[in-house]
């Protein structure tokens, strides 16, 4: 009955874990959503944009102050010149502008190169715009990619390459010497760059963060998304937005509206006040992170879980063959059910999956309680997931 386009992938594995931890009253580390909440001038920037009557539609690309401070901060923080009046758009979430971009971009048959372990949402992103993903791996300890292999998987038939930097779900951050390098296969094969930068703030040592649009040769060729749901801690009020040169721009405005027509107006308003929150915000944000990757990171290797410390973003890409653990998903479940901590597993990040058997990646955006709870828990990972523990029954 279904048409093929939504055959190709199964419901989205962190949602279903989600359900599960929900069902067994675990502690969900799976799901990039914070559990403390979202600063109280930008709840009440909403709550007043709501009273102050923008209820109806935004203009398509984005309400005109969000578009001036989206262009501001693209100029001080990414180094990045843009209009608002032609390269801005803004769409619900930084999700909405990946799709519309693809939408934009891409003719069914064209390749999309896609670095794994990648976030879920990009082979399905391909896969709808009927672009065909090419994989390349990247590679533990520092997650970098072969460059040999990169070079390999570009062709003629090339249209785009993804980068997310900081990534998800390594927390790697691309040095200026692979975007470099990235930067003149692009130009070499004409192929664009989409850079999704959610994370740009988000960064737990002192490597600074660049898009790739700033490079020599690349702003043409770029599109850079971000958004502000990681930023301030608002993932559910769905605002992204891409830069991009004008004839793209206009590309995804127009797949933009037919997709969504705009995001919502009022969050818009009082994302605009977001946006203007002072550097100290920025500081105590990443502060915030870096002390929650202090607290937690001790935790999962005293539990016995083997990873590299992320540079970046919030989450953590962990190997689970000390378990003597060979199935990621069982794994998981069991976590869940047996521990009341509850992670993604690896296969969901790799193509082919068997590549992430033996891995499970865990989130920390949350409240210290809720991480030194969950750090506890783990402490009996050995005892009930472990080679000799008793098979949970199946969940
Ligand atoms: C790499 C990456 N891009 C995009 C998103 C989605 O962002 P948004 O909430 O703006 O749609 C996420 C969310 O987890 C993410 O990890």
């Amino acid at each position: 009955m279904l048409a093929k386009r939504v055959q190709y992938f199964s419901e989205s594995v962190i949602r279903e874990m989600t359900r599960l931890a929900h069902q067994y009253g675990a502690l969900n580390l799976g799901q990039g959503m914070p559990d403390f909440d979202t600063p109280l001038e930008i709840r009440e920037a909403a709550c007043k944009a709501i009273m102050d009557g923008y209820n109806q539609y935004a203009i398509t690309w984005g309400a005109p102050v969000l578009r001036n401070a989206i262009a501001d901060k693209m100029r001080s923080f990414n180094g990045i010149e843009c209009d608002p009046e032609v390269n801005i758009t803004v769409c619900c979430g930084a999700t909405e502008c990946m799709m519309a971009t693809m939408l934009a971009l891409v003719d069914p048959g064209d390749e999309v190169i896609v670095f794994q372990p990648f976030y879920e949402n990009y082979g399905p992103d391909a896969l709808l715009s009927g672009a065909k993903p090419v994989w390349v791996t990247l590679h533990p300890p520092t997650w970098s990619f072969d460059p040999e292999e990169l070079r390999r998987a570009f062709s003629p038939r090339t249209k785009a390459i993804i980068i997310n930097t900081p990534n998800n779900p390594t927390g790697k951050i691309f040095t200026l010497a692979e975007l470099e390098y990235i930067s003149l296969l692009c130009q070499e094969f004409n192929a664009f760059a989409i850079a999704d930068e959610i994370y740009e703030y988000i960064r737990h040592t002192d490597a600074p963060h660049i898009s790739i649009a700033t490079l020599p040769g690349m702003a043409e060729r770029t599109i850079t998304i971000s958004g502000l749901s990681k930023t301030f801690s608002i993932t559910g009020w769905r605002l992204g937005y891409c830069i991009a040169p004008a004839e793209i721009s206009n590309g995804i405005r127009k797949a933009h509206d037919f997709l969504t027509v705009g995001a919502p107006h009022p969050l818009q308003i009082a994302g605009a006040a977001a946006l203007r929150l002072p550097m100290s915000y920025y500081d105590n944000l990443r502060e915030g992170y870096r002390r929650r990757r202090e607290m937690f990171l001790p935790y999962l290797r005293d539990a016995g879980f083997e990873f590299v410390a992320p540079d970046g973003a919030y989450y953590v890409m962990t190997d689970i063959t000390p378990f003597g653990a060979t199935d990621d998903t069982e794994f998981v479940k069991r976590l869940i059910r047996e521990v009341g901590v509850s992670g993604v597993p690896g296969s969901s990040f790799y193509h082919p999956k068997e590549l992430g058997k033996t891995k499970v990646r865990f989130m920390f955006a949350k409240r210290d309680d809720t991480l030194k709870q969950a750090g506890e828990r783990l402490m009996r990972v050995r005892e009930k997931c472990g080679p000799l523990a008793p098979r949970a029954d199946s969940v």
